[in-house]
């Protein structure tokens, strides 16, 4: 089926499969590698992207629901090529060991800060719990979230 719908500020269409997920229109469609895919069922939050501002578990969407919608990814954080203050906080803070989690975690982060700019750390702890790490503990990456939220971080320039 053909879908439009807008990524990352961008409007795009792709012809994709009516059993698609959207986690498979963006990395296998639309070239959007920096979502990953973890578990495939809903477990681990590798994948979480935002669909209409909210995190979503994109191996649980259909790529067919995200049509006429709207749809925020890793690579869509960064502004006039420079990482956003949560990716700079994920590296102060030294949250990142594989980095397999941690797109998903920082957009779960980022709906958080978005609707919540001050959050406490029970209250941060909320919002990734549906994220896994298996490698850092999660001490850093609420500190990564705490600092971001704190905007004391470096500027990094990003990458394509
Ligand atoms: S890959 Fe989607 S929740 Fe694990
Ligand atoms: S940094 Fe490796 S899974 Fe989180």
């Amino acid at each position: 089926m053909h879908i439009t719908l807008t990524v990352n500020g961008k409007q795009r269409e792709a012809d994709v499969p009516s059993a698609a997920t959207l986690v498979e229109l963006l990395r296998e469609h639309l070239g959007l590698v920096g979502t990953k895919v973890g578990c495939g069922h809903g477990e681990c939050g590798a994948c979480t992207v935002l669909l209409d501002g909210e995190p979503v578990n994109s191996c649980l969407v259909f790529a067919a629901q995200c049509d006429g919608r709207e749809v925020t990814t890793i690579e869509g954080l960064r502004r006039n090529g420079a990482l956003d203050r949560i990716q700079n906080a994920f590296v102060d803070a030294g949250a990142v060991q594989c980095g397999f989690c941690t797109p998903g975690m920082i957009m779960s982060a980022a709906a958080l800060l978005a609707s919540n700019p001050k959050p406490s750390r029970d209250e941060i702890e909320e919002a990734i719990s549906g994220n896994l790490c298996r490698c850092t503990g999660y001490v850093k990456i609420v500190d990564a979230v705490e600092l971001a939220s704190a905007g004391t971080v470096s500027d990094r320039a990003g990458s394509d």
